[in-house]
């Protein structure tokens, strides 16, 4: 088959190259120059494991192409697969304007029997919206379905290769069968269902998982007062089979390109059909507050941060990607920097854009970073920095190792002489 992907993000490229491996012809459409120049050249414009090797492999067979012409990437497609950005509004409502935009391009070139398909996360209305889009500028015939993405970035070649499922929303025989051909080799379960129901399935997968942090955070809290371990909690709960044993995260909140994205988007849309009273505008608020709570909690702990130098560890939002878009860094830097402290940082990948008011240094390496330190604030549980062994940059001075993401062992760290605080434990 011949397949476009228009947006060559994170979701773009990893799909588009996948895409290739299945044999099919894909081209890849963006309208950033820079980006499509480097994706020529078999550059990926940013860190993800396994991609850059997928990539160059499939330039070299001849199916994967990457343009800015739209005519060029769209007049032959029979899939057309739509995965640019969706932001959030100021409003926090999806900035659906991207999905809209590239509608209107397409529309002039699309052939007969196409099927336009929105990766992007959307919520319900949007492909019929795009799909009046379309039909104002074209006579052809063609469809309309929804293929909600749910990699996960760091993992998002493994995740895309092996999908715990796909779902296809959709009205017509015709276009699931098509979608289905083009997922076959996958051999993963496909749900055939609305367009509506894929696209909340999307919102909701994320929101449930976000919701998930946000209930592990405050069971965190209440064992803080009471001398329970939220460790030990997670281990309790989890045998319960309705609960299970993964995806328990206590520490600093989620962060990340989708999950604080979808969870607005979607409170947003609960305010705009009449539920205003919807809990995801409670996570929402939760989530936000959540890394001042801690770090107002650490500075009573270990008598402010003011004068202290404190070594951040881990800047993008999570480990194995150079993704800034709402890391928890971006919060902490800022606040420590109000603060009075002098923030020294290092992570294997990311970089941190200082502004005039941060006082913040980043280096190329833990030992730097940590140099004559008064506190290390673990912030991502890079493989590197939790494998780390911090004995070696202790200094004789009294120094802080505060674990937001509680992944040592606080019985080595007191050992290797800091004074230890994790999360959750009274
Ligand atoms: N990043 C993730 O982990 C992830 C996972 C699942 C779903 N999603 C969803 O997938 C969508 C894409 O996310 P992303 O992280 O890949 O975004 P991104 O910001 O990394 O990339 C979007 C790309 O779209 C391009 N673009 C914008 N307008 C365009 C237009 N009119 N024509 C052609 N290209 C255009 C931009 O130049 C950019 O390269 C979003 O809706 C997101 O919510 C993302």
């Amino acid at each position: 088959m011949n397949v476009t992907v228009i947006g060559t993000g994170f979701v773009g490229v990893v799909s588009a190259a996948i895409y290739a491996s299945f044999g099919n012809q894909v081209v890849g459409l963006d309208i950033d120059e820079n980006k499509i120049k480097l994706l020529e050249k078999g550059q990926v414009p940013f860190y993800e494991p396994d991609l850059q090797d997928l990539l160059l492999k499939e330039q070299a067979t001849g199916r994967l192409k990457f343009t800015t012409s739209y005519q060029e990437a769209i007049k032959e497609a029979d899939i057309i697969i739509i995965a640019v950005g969706t932001p959030s509004a100021p409003d926090e409502t999806a900035d659906l304007r991207y999905v809209f935009a590239s509608a209107k391009s397409l529309a002039p070139y699309i052939k007969e029997n196409a099927i336009v398909v929105i990766k992007s996360t959307v919520p319900p209305g949007t492909l019929e919206e795009t799909i009046n889009i379309i039909k104002k500028e074209t006579t052809v015939n063609f469809y309309g379905a929804s293929l909600p993405e749910f990699l996960r970035e760091g993992s998002a070649v493994h995740d895309t290769l092996h999908p715990d499922r796909i779902v296809i929303g959709a009205d017509n025989d015709f276009v699931f069968s098509q979608l289905e051909k083009l997922h076959e080799s996958l051999k993963a379960p496909v749900i055939r269902c609305r367009i509506a129901s894929a696209q909340m399935a999307k919102y909701t997968a994320n929101s449930y998982l976000a919701t998930r942090i946000t209930f592990i955070n405050e069971i965190a809290n209440l064992c803080e007062k009471n001398g329970a371990d939220i460790n030990e909690v997670i281990q309790a709960i989890g045998y319960d089979k309705r609960i299970g044993p993964q995806y328990w995260y206590p520490g600093l909140g989620y962060g990340g390109s989708c999950f604080p994205k979808d969870v607005k988007e979607l409170a947003a849309y609960s305010r705009s059909v009449g539920e205003s009273g919807n809990l995801l505008n409670h996570v929402n608020e939760i989530n936000k507050e959540r890394i001042y709570r801690l770090l107002e909690k650490f500075a009573q702990e270990i008598g402010g941060f003011r004068g202290k130098t404190v070594a951040v560890l881990g800047l993008s939002f999570k480990p194995n990607t150079d993704d800034m878009r709402e890391a928890p860094s971006t919060k902490i830097i800022p606040y420590l920097s109000e603060q009075g402290a002098n923030v020294r940082s290092y992570d294997p990948m990311a970089k941190y854009v200082s502004s005039t008011n941060d006082h913040h240094e980043q280096f190329s390496s833990i030992e730097e970073a940590c140099n004559e330190v008064d506190v290390i604030l673990s912030v991502v549980e890079w493989p590197e920095i939790i494998g780390f062994d911090f004995g070696t940059v202790k200094s004789n001075k009294t120094q802080y190792f505060i674990d937001c993401r509680n992944q040592f062992e606080e019985s080595k760290i007191t050992q290797q002489g800091y004074k230890y605080f994790g999360i959750g434990r009274g």
